[in-house]
C-alpha cells in the first residue's frame, strides 16, 4: 500500500477553507444583496461569493509519464494497478433509458462496480431508485450512497448516461495518486471566483474528497441541501462549493501535452470543428490520445465508440503499455 504514497509528487492538502466558516455567512448575505443590486443591470451571472483567502488558479493534473512508469518495479506496478479501482455513480432518469441500456451495455462494464441511481424506478433496468426529482438532492444521495458502499474502492467517478468513459485511462491518470489525498478532477470552468469540475464531461473524486464532503453535507449554512436561498445553483456547482468549503479544489485532467482528457463535446464534434479549425492537423490538434470522456454522445454513436476503443485494432501491433488494468471479473471485456 505505501508505495503510492511515495511516489505522490509533494501535494499538501489544503486545509485553509476549514476556518472560514463564518465569513462564508456575511459574504452570502453581502453577496445576496450585491447580486440583487447587480441583476437590476441586467444579466449578470450569480457566484458564490468567495472567503477573503483567496485560492490560486487550478492545478493541471497530468497521468505519470511514459518514463516514471519504467521506473516502477514489476510489484510496484501490479500493486498499482490492483489499487485504482473505480466505483462509478451514473445519474439516471427513465427518460434517458435508452442512453442508460447503452452505457449499461459498453462502457459501464469497465468500472470496477458501477450503479445506476434514477430519479424513478424503471421496470427495464436495476436501479438505486432516489424517488426525488431535485438533481442536487439526487447527487447528494448518490454519493452518501456510493460512500456507504464503497467496498474498499478508493475512487469516484460520476457521470450521466450520455458520457463515454474510457476507465482504463481515468485509472492511468490516477494510478500514482493518493486517494487518502482530496482529489477532485475533470474539466475544470470558472464561474465567477468559483472553479468547478463540468458535470457532463464527468467528475473524478478521491475517497478522501468523498469524505469531507459528507462531513460538510450536515453543514447547512455552508452546504445547504436546497441550494443557496438567494438564487439556484446547478448542482456541479453547488458540488463546487460544497467541496470548496471542505479544502478540496478542482483539477483540470490533461495529458503530457497539455491537452484536456475530459471533454464536453462528443468525439465527433469536436472532429468537425478541427477539420474547418486544423485542416491539416485535425486529430492532434482536438483530441488527446489518453482521452478520458467525450460527452453528450447518442446511444448509437456509444457503440461505435466501444468498437473504436476495445475492440479494432492493428494485427500484432504492440503499444508498449508498461501495465495492463483488467476488467472486473465476469465482465465479458469487450
Ligand atoms: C445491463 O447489464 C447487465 C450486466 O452486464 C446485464 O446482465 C443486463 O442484461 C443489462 N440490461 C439490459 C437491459 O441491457
Amino acid at each position: 500500500m505505501e508505495i503510492a504514497y511515495q511516489l505522490q509528487q509533494g501535494r499538501v492538502p489544503s486545509d485553509n477553507m476549514l476556518s472560514e466558516g463564518s465569513s462564508f455567512f456575511k459574504g452570502m448575505v453581502l453577496g445576496g444583496i450585491f447580486c440583487l443590486v447587480l441583476s437590476l443591470f441586467g444579466t449578470f451571472s450569480p457566484t458564490i461569493p468567495h472567503p477573503a483567502e483567496e485560492h490560486h488558479d487550478h492545478h493541471h493534473l497530468k497521468p505519470h509519464s511514459k518514463e516514471d512508469m519504467q521506473k516502477l518495479s514489476k510489484t510496484q506496478m501490479s500493486d498499482l494497478t490492483k489499487l485504482v479501482r473505480v466505483y462509478c455513480v451514473i445519474m439516471v432518469t427513465p427518460k434517458s433509458l435508452l442512453h442508460w441500456v447503452a452505457t449499461n451495455n459498453t462502457w459501464s462494464k469497465h468500472c470496477d462496480k458501477s450503479v445506476f441511481y434514477s430519479s424513478e424506478s424503471s421496470k427495464v433496468m436495476e436501479a438505486v431508485d432516489q424517488q426525488e426529482k431535485d438533481e442536487w438532492i439526487r447527487l447528494r444521495k448518490a454519493i452518501v450512497h456510493a460512500y456507504e458502499h464503497a467496498d474498499g474502492l478508493r475512487w469516484f467517478y460520476i457521470a450521466r448516461p450520455t458520457t463515454f468513459t474510457i476507465i482504463e485511462n481515468l485509472k492511468y491518470l490516477v494510478l500514482v495518486k493518493d486517494p487518502s489525498q482530496p482529489f477532485y478532477i475533470g474539466h475544470v470552468e470558472k464561474s465567477g471566483e468559483l472553479e468547478y469540475v463540468e458535470y457532463s464531461s464527468g467528475i473524478v473524486l478521491s475517497y478522501e474528497a468523498v469524505k469531507r464532503l459528507i462531513t460538510m453535507f450536515d453543514d447547512e449554512d455552508r452546504c445547504p441541501e436546497q441550494g443557496y436561498s438567494l438564487w439556484k445553483l446547478s448542482e456541479e456547482k453547488q458540488l463546487a462549493t460544497c467541496l470548496k468549503f471542505s479544502g478540496v479544489f478542482a483539477e483540470n485532467g490533461e495529458d503530457g501535452h497539455g491537452k484536456g482528457l475530459f471533454n464536453k463535446k462528443g468525439v465527433n464534434e469536436l472532429i468537425s470543428e478541427s477539420i474547418t479549425q486544423n485542416p491539416d492537423d485535425v486529430v492532434e490538434a482536438c483530441c488527446s490520445d489518453m482521452a478520458i470522456t467525450y460527452s453528450g454522445m447518442s446511444h448509437s454513436q456509444m457503440q461505435v465508440m466501444m468498437y473504436g476503443v476495445y475492440r479494432l485494432r492493428a494485427y500484432g501491433h504492440n503499444f508498449h503499455d508498461s501495465l495492463m488494468f483488467l476488467p472486473p471479473k465476469n465482465s465479458d471485456n469487450d
